[in-house]
Formats: C-alpha cells, sequence, structure tokens
C-alpha cells in the first residue's frame, strides 16, 4: 500500500472564524449576501449530490460526459504525474481522469471537508493502491502551499465552481493557480457555458424543490452554527438570470417583515418583505470570455472541449 497522508493548513477553528465574519458583513450590508461556500455542511453536500442528478441540472452530466470521451486525450497531451484537484469533493468524475493516467504517480485532492477526503482517498487508493495520495485540507481561495510533487502536474477545477466567484476574484484566484505552475505544468478548468434563460433557470429551479431545500440550508448551517433563529419558511427560494453579467443568481426573499436573531454576533437583522438576500451567483462562459480571463491571469488557453450539445467546456491551458 501507497502512502496516504492527510495535511490541514487550515487551522481547527478557522472555518467558525470565516463564517462569523461573513454573515457578520453580508448581513449588515445595505444589500444583503452571503457567500455560497456555507451551503456545504453535510445535510447541504447531499442535497447538491441529489442536484447533480436532478432532470434540470445537465452541468454534471454534460462535465462527466466530456471527462469520459477526453480523459486518454488529456492524460496524453498532458503527461501529467501529478494531478491536483482544488475543490475535489467526493472526487467522482475524476476517477474517469485518473483511470486513463498511467504515468500518474500523485494525486492532490485539495477541499475544506477532512470527511470528503478521506472517503475519496478509500475509494480510489481500493482502485489503484499504487498511487501516492497526498489530501489537503484547505482553502483554495486562500492562497496554496502544495506538497512538492514530481511533475509534470495537473491542476485540475472543474464543476463549474470558478462561475461562484465575481469576476476580479477570478482573476486573483486563476493568477494565484498560475502561480502554482512551472514549465510543463496545465491547468484543467470546468466552465458551464451561456446558454437559453430558460434551460439555466430550470436548472437552478428544479420541479422538485430540491435546489429550493439546498439554498434555504444556508438558514439551517447558520441556525446551527450561529444560533441564529432563522424560520425557513419565512424564506422563499428565488433563481434569476442576469443577462448583462451572464450570471445565475440566487437568492432567499423574505415573505415578510421580520427580525433574525444570531447570538453569536450579537446581532438582530431586521428583513423587509420582499426583502432579497444574494446567496449564490453562477456565471456562465463563452470561449473568448474565458481565453481573456486565463490570458489576464498569465495562462495560455491550449484546448477547449464541450459536449455533444455545447453546454459545458473543459479547457486546457499553460503558463506562458
Ligand atoms: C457546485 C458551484 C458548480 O453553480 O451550478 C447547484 C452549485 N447551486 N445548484 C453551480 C449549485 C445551485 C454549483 N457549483
Amino acid at each position: 500500500m501507497s502512502p496516504f497522508l492527510l495535511t490541514r493548513t487550515l487551522p481547527e477553528d478557522a472555518t467558525g472564524a470565516a463564517l462569523r465574519a461573513d454573515v457578520r458583513h453580508g448581513l449588515t450590508s445595505a444589500s444583503k449576501s452571503l457567500p455560497p461556500k456555507w451551503f456545504y455542511d453535510a445535510r447541504g453536500s447531499a442535497l447538491f449530490e441529489e442536484i447533480t442528478t436532478l432532470p434540470e441540472y445537465y452541468p454534471t452530466r454534460a462535465e462527466r460526459e466530456i471527462l469520459v470521451t477526453r480523459a486518454a486525450e488529456i492524460a496524453e497531451v498532458t503527461g501529467v504525474r501529478t494531478l491536483i484537484e482544488l475543490g475535489s469533493g467526493s472526487s467522482e468524475k475524476t476517477r474517469h481522469l485518473i483511470d486513463a493516467m498511467p504515468s500518474l504517480h500523485t494525486y492532490v485532492p485539495v477541499d475544506v471537508s477532512e470527511s470528503a477526503l478521506t472517503g475519496a482517498a478509500n475509494t480510489l487508493l481500493a482502485r489503484r493502491p499504487s498511487l501516492d495520495v497526498h489530501a489537503l485540507i484547505a482553502d483554495f481561495t486562500r492562497g496554496l502551499a502544495l506538497p512538492g510533487t514530481p511533475g509534470p502536474r495537473l491542476v485540475a477545477f472543474l464543476g463549474g465552481t470558478i462561475g461562484n466567484l465575481l469576476p476580479t476574484e477570478r482573476t486573483a484566484f486563476l493568477s494565484s493557480v498560475r502561480d502554482l505552475l512551472a514549465p510543463g505544468d496545465a491547468l484543467l478548468l470546468g466552465t458551464d457555458l451561456v446558454k437559453d434563460e430558460s434551460v439555466l433557470v430550470s436548472a437552478y429551479d428544479d420541479a422538485a424543490g430540491v435546489t429550493a431545500s439546498f439554498n434555504k440550508n444556508v438558514l439551517a448551517v447558520m441556525n446551527r452554527e450561529l444560533e441564529a433563529d432563522f424560520d425557513p419558511d419565512a424564506f422563499e427560494h428565488v433563481a434569476v438570470w442576469d443577462r448583462e453579467r451572464e450570471w445565475i443568481e440566487m437568492r432567499l426573499r423574505s415573505t415578510a417583515d421580520q427580525t433574525v436573531k444570531i447570538p453569536a454576533l450579537d446581532l438582530a437583522v431586521d428583513f423587509a418583505a420582499g426583502e432579497e438576500m444574494r446567496t449564490e451567483i453562477s456565471a456562465k462562459f463563452r470561449q473568448d470570455g474565458v481565453r481573456a480571463e486565463l490570458a489576464a491571469s498569465g495562462l495560455d488557453l491550449t484546448h477547449w472541449w464541450t459536449d455533444e450539445r455545447g453546454r459545458f467546456a473543459l479547457s486546457l491551458s499553460a503558463p506562458v
């Protein structure tokens, strides 16, 4: 059995402190918002897994189609010996890549969830016992220190999660990834593409209401972690397409005038009836935009693959 290492680069309480700071900042601003990363406690992660199986939510299936079709080509053009995956979660789709990479020596999954990392590593090592797995518990939006592993290295950021970042945050993030890459290394990036508004809105407002439950789960997280008294029934799920900025925005709309107490922050927050709080943006992309954003961060787009129906893209880029 080859080594399985788990390194924590986050202090034990970093998550709690970050949640308190984000909630205080987001709920005391003139227009209220919360960062989407707080959806993902155990229940939120399970709800997201359920979303990926919904008929309306195409991105996971579209990206898997590309990975299955192109894994051998990606392995061939990169010659990768170390695969680093940011936000690896269950590593379910990554399996297709790893299976196609005979020269792969080390897999470095990076996630904030220790349980997801341990589970994914166990599954992968059962399939490929000779692989070195060095899991990192880390918040990759706050800068990364990677273990010294053999090159060429491929950094993968899949699922379209880059769409959760605002344009300025994306540039900063891509630049920090660029700084991790040496000549011969590459970035594999998953981006959801601009398409018909009705298809996009349905994907984020499904008929079964799973996305609504996922959205409202952030209220349960604040209730549990900050002793808040949000009533999930007093908020409605909203998903809108912003056609100028080309992103889906998820919000929670207060159905009444109400005051919510958040004892852990010594805070009381007023919501007016109809007031909306933004909980997520999910930006959609075009090839020219992806190329330009990569270029602005010192990355040259070398390959662009989409699913058969052109809904989702994987791009490969190299440091210039
Ligand atoms: C995990 C960020 C890629 O934006 O599509 C799914 C999250 N939100 N349904 C996305 C999500 C609502 C998802 N990402």
